[in-house]
């Protein structure tokens, strides 16, 4: 397998719309079918993916960048075919590195390049600074929000701050915890005319939709992901879908590598 990977943040406006457990599932569904996933945790400070998985990782990117360790021995490997990479200290942390510091992160990564599929950035919810940087510095967002208004809301503001202040122009939505398709298909629709009428030249698409669905509750207590503790549940057929619809995006190339670019966004701001 080759080919140029894709980095994707999973973001939300409001906390608590399911990203993580997007995330690792959509991980785990991309890694099903063969691909080769990183899951990076960059909900700083409040990282749950490892819960979510029933794992506890030894290191995080706080011993790559302030003790020298390799990235092979931060990268944490899961049952579930793909790795998970977790992030302790903040973004802004990063930035304070210096100029030395962040070549040689930068040189690490290179090696990330010809080994994934894709890198996926589960951030924690909002607009602050640790967050955009890692929306930034992805190559698509995936927006998650559910049928709730404030959740609407939230979505809005983070598309938003992304298109005014950095222009961002491409999101990619998934709702989650829907009734029915109805009801997504409503909630997209009106975040969609929202867009529409206040942020010119703003796209959105309809990535996916995961229903509510008890089985992921049941697989948070049970800590595996739903994919895998109930492969026939209504979320997890419906992120099999999503998994199907990302292996359908163009993936940009950009000379450096695009695993480089990113990190290279986030060390460096541009
Ligand atoms: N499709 C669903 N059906 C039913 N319950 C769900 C669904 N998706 C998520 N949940 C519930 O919502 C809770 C929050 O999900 P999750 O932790 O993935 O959200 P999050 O957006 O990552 O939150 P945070 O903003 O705190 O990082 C989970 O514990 C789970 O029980
Ligand atoms: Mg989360």
């Amino acid at each position: 397998m080759s080919g140029t990977p894709l980095v994707i943040s999973i973001t939300s406006g409001k906390g608590g719309v399911g990203k993580t457990n997007i995330s690792a599932n959509l991980a785990c569904s991309l890694a099903k079918s063969g691909k080769r996933v990183i899951l990076l945790d960059a909900d700083l400070g409040l990282a749950n993916i490892d819960v979510v998985l029933g794992l506890t990782p030894e290191y995080n990117l706080f011993h790559l960048f302030h003790e020298g360790m390799s990235l092979d021995k931060i990268l944490t490997d899961t049952p579930y075919g793909f790795k998970i990479l977790p992030a302790s200290s903040g973004a802004s942390e990063m930035i304070s590195l210096s100029t030395g510091q962040k070549l040689e992160l930068l040189e690490s990564m290179d090696a990330m390049e010809n080994r994934i599929d894709y890198l996926l950035v589960d951030t924690g919810a909002g607009i602050n600074d640790n967050v955009l940087y890692f929306n930034l510095a992805a190559q698509e967002r995936l927006v998650a929000l559910t049928t709730e208004p404030t959740s609407l809301t939230d979505a809005y503001a983070v598309i938003k701050v992304m298109k005014q202040n950095h222009g961002v122009q491409h999101f990619k939505i998934v709702v989650n915890m829907a009734q029915d398709k109805k009801s997504a298909l409503d909630v997209f629709k009106r975040l969609y005319n929202a867009c529409d009428h206040f942020l010119d030249g703003v796209s959105l698409e309809l990535a996916g939709f995961v229903p509510r669905d008890p089985a992921v509750r049941k697989s948070v207590i049970a800590q595996r992901p739903f994919c895998v503790e109930s492969p026939n549940c209504p979320a997890a057929k419906a992120v099999e879908e999503l998994a199907k619809k990302v292996q359908t995006w163009e993936v940009p190339v950009n000379l450096d590598g695009n695993i480089k670019f990113f990190w290279k966004k986030l060390l460096f701001g541009n």
